[in-house]
């Protein structure tokens, strides 16, 4: 039997060092009902692995000898400054992972330079997260059957100083999401949605989102929110490239190639996959931004690669959340910045806004 030559300090290697670490941890402190709704998928999941698995296909092409000693990670997206290329995407009721609930998260962000979209799902004012960062804020709504609870939504976003409206247009009704049914999940009563002018029915999330979202809803709605609000207007849930240029056409000054993290159309591809597309259809008119499977600094790198404007990175906030609340988001979010440093400088690339798709070995082909 070999002795181990130095003894192992015991706690050390409990320490989250990456976003693996706290999705491990956070499984044991999680009940299984808010872990299975964290986690889930709609039908059977293959989109949302279809995420993580797009990006573990790709490799690097790292240059050498390029003289980069330093990087700059940030990027300007609508007019903010982001101190690396992602934000906390949109996710409903943070509070089901954590008592601070969406304040831990927006503060932990802020700390950092980072982004946070606020989902009008929420569980705390939207005025009161805009005072708790002074990096860009962006609300994310859902169009409403009832006119008055979005034209609400938008005015409660602008009073609240936000920087960007997100319309997520993926959600006509929610996915058909297996654990939630099995699990008969509801929204504990203590957690509201407290930007919605009203609550009513909103415990079980998906006779909600059938009795309260529009059905039918079509490139219209887009060019209403355009006439409603001064705000930049992001259009969030696209994955083809003829639904970019409807989006630029109907006014939306961004997008975001997104499957809703594999919630919503089981078997639509992985949002990276389809992210070239988008891009060249917006055709630099308008940036393209990416969400679904990013989980190191180097996924960060490759959706840029290939020509994302910048990402949102989900679970893996309220996974740390759930383990450290805001000290842990703070912890993810600067791995994930730390990471994506080294990506840059370990590949010779000094500036994160200028990546391209040269630092991506080119898929192989048959011979
Ligand atoms: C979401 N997502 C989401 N999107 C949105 O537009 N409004 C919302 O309220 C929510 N709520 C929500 C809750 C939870 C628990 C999850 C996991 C996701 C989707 C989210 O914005 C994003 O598209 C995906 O989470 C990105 O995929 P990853 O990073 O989780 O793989």
């Amino acid at each position: 039997m070999t002795a181990p030559t130095r003894p192992v300090r015991p706690g050390r290697a409990l320490r989250p060092r990456t976003a693996a670490d706290y999705h491990r941890a956070a499984r044991e402190r999680l009940p299984e009902n808010v872990w299975d709704f964290v986690q889930g998928g709609a039908g059977e999941e293959r989109t949302l692995r279809a995420n993580t698995e797009a990006f573990d296909r790709t490799t690097l092409r790292p240059r050498v000898l390029t003289g980069t000693a330093t990087c700059d990670t940030s990027v300007e997206v609508l007019g903010g400054t982001w101190a690396a290329p992602f934000a906390v995407a949109p996710m409903a009721y943070h509070g089901l992972c954590h008592p601070e609930g969406e304040r831990a998260t927006v503060a932990a962000a802020g700390a950092l330079g980072l982004p946070m979209v606020v989902s009008c799902m929420a569980g705390v004012a939207v005025g009161e997260l805009r005072a708790l960062t002074p990096a860009p804020l962006w609300f994310q709504l859902y169009v409403f059957r009832d006119r008055h609870v979005t034209r609400e939504l938008v005015r409660r976003a602008e009073a609240a100083g936000c920087d960007a409206l997100v319309v997520t247009v993926d959600t006509p009704r929610l996915g058909r999401r297996h654990r939630d049914a099995a699990n008969d999940f509801r929204v504990p009563p203590t957690l509201r949605p407290v930007n919605l002018p009203e609550a009513a029915g909103t415990a079980d999330p998906g006779g909600h989102a059938r009795a309260a979202f529009r059905p039918g809803l079509d490139w219209s709605v887009v060019a209403e929110l355009r006439r409603t609000t001064r705000l930049p207007l992001v259009v969030k849930g696209v994955l083809t490239g003829e639904d970019t240029e409807l989006a630029a056409r109907h006014g939306a000054d961004a997008v975001i190639v997104s499957n809703h993290g594999g919630r919503q159309l089981d078997g639509a591809p992985a949002a990276l996959d389809v992210l070239p597309e988008a891009v060249a259809a917006a055709a630099g008119r308008l940036p393209v931004l990416m969400d679904g499977g990013v989980r190191r600094g180097r996924d960060v790198a490759t959706a840029l690669a290939l020509g994302g404007a910048g990402v949102l990175v989900g679970r893996p906030v309220l996974e740390a959340l759930a383990v450290g609340g805001e000290h842990g988001v703070r912890d993810l979010l600067g791995l994930l910045c730390a990471e994506f440093e080294d990506t840059l400088l370990l590949s010779g690339q000094p500036r994160a806004a200028d990546l391209d798709v040269s630092l991506l070995t080119p898929p192989a082909r048959p011979p």
